[in-house]
């Protein structure tokens, strides 16, 4: 029955990493919207200022500064429902470069190891902390944040392609696993968005770089929405959204699955 609390998430308490910027940001708007409770951690501090929001300075890639997370959420805010693997980056770069010696854009081992540190192992981090709570109340629901790259592959971005893929296994994987538990883990690939602070010029270099194109035409093609079905790029809302639905009891059958959100420009 559609009444005003529909999605039924008032008081829930929601981690969403990655929360201070771009996508995060739109979701903890919506978690708000929606009366939960909810945990930022980020590097950096939120924006937003709301009695329900807590800002917990966290890098997703330190166990330790995970754990001291999830656990200040437990002792402030006395549980969790719900948590969004949402923190990410993107370093463009290709594999091989035959036409430059000093492969200024290839892959190197430390770019390998910053992506699969930030967008992999926090994932697991996060969750594994989470997750002994969330099977012990026997509820609750792991989000993790893909992209239509992990799905399709994106030329210039082999890496973070990688990163997505490697946690669309992990939401099969654990929806295996925790499904026992009552706990659902669900993925969520947007494809091309409004912008976020993704999009940085070094970024852009190096996607452009990759595409044999100059910055400036990398930019032209954002608007090119000729291969998208809906015509358009997607708003940051409409993936919070989502997101949101997710984490509520009216998706309640839902587990296993990475669901695109991309105006029908993927596959899924
Ligand atoms: N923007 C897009 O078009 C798009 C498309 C598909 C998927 N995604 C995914 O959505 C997620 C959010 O991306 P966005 O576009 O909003 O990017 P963004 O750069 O706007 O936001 C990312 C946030 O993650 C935080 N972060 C980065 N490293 C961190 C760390 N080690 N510890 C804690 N926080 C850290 C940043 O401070 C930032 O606030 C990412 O996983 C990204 O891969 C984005």
């Amino acid at each position: 029955m559609l009444n005003e609390d529909w999605l039924g998430l008032k008081d829930h308490v929601i981690i969403v990493t990655g929360g201070s910027s771009g996508i995060g940001n739109a979701i903890i708007e919506s978690l708000l919207a929606a009366g939960a409770k909810v945990v930022d951690a980020d590097l950096n501090p939120s924006k937003l200022e709301n009695k329900n929001l807590l800002y917990v300075k966290t890098d997703v890639t330190s166990k330790k500064n995970v754990d001291d997370m999830v656990n200040e959420t437990v002792k402030k805010l006395g549980t969790v429902d719900g948590v969004v693997n949402n923190a990410g980056i993107n370093i463009p770069r290709i594999l091989v470069d035959p036409t430059d010696p000093d492969g200024k854009y290839v892959i190197s081992e430390e770019n390998y190891d910053k992506m699969f540190a930030v967008n992999v192992k926090s994932v697991f981090l996060v969750s594994s902390a989470v997750a002994k709570v969330l099977a012990e109340k026997k509820q609750g629901v792991i989000v993790n944040m893909s992209s239509e790259s992990g799905l399709e592959g994106s030329q210039g971005a082999s890496m973070y392609s990688g990163t997505k893929g490697a946690i669309n296994g992990f939401t099969r994987a654990w929806a295996k696993e925790m499904g026992q538990y009552n706990v659902r883990v669900i993925g969520v690939a947007p494809g091309v968005l409004e912008a976020t602070g993704l999009r940085t010029l070094s970024y852009e270099e190096g996607l452009a770089y990759s595409r044999h194109e100059t910055v400036e035409q990398l930019r032209a093609g954002y608007a090119k929405t000729s291969t998208i079905p809906l015509g358009r790029s997607g708003k940051l809302s409409e993936v919070a959204d989502l997101v949101t639905y997710f984490l509520s009891d009216r998706s309640s059958y839902m587990t296993g699955q990475t669901v695109n959100v991309s105006g029908g420009k993927s596959r899924g």
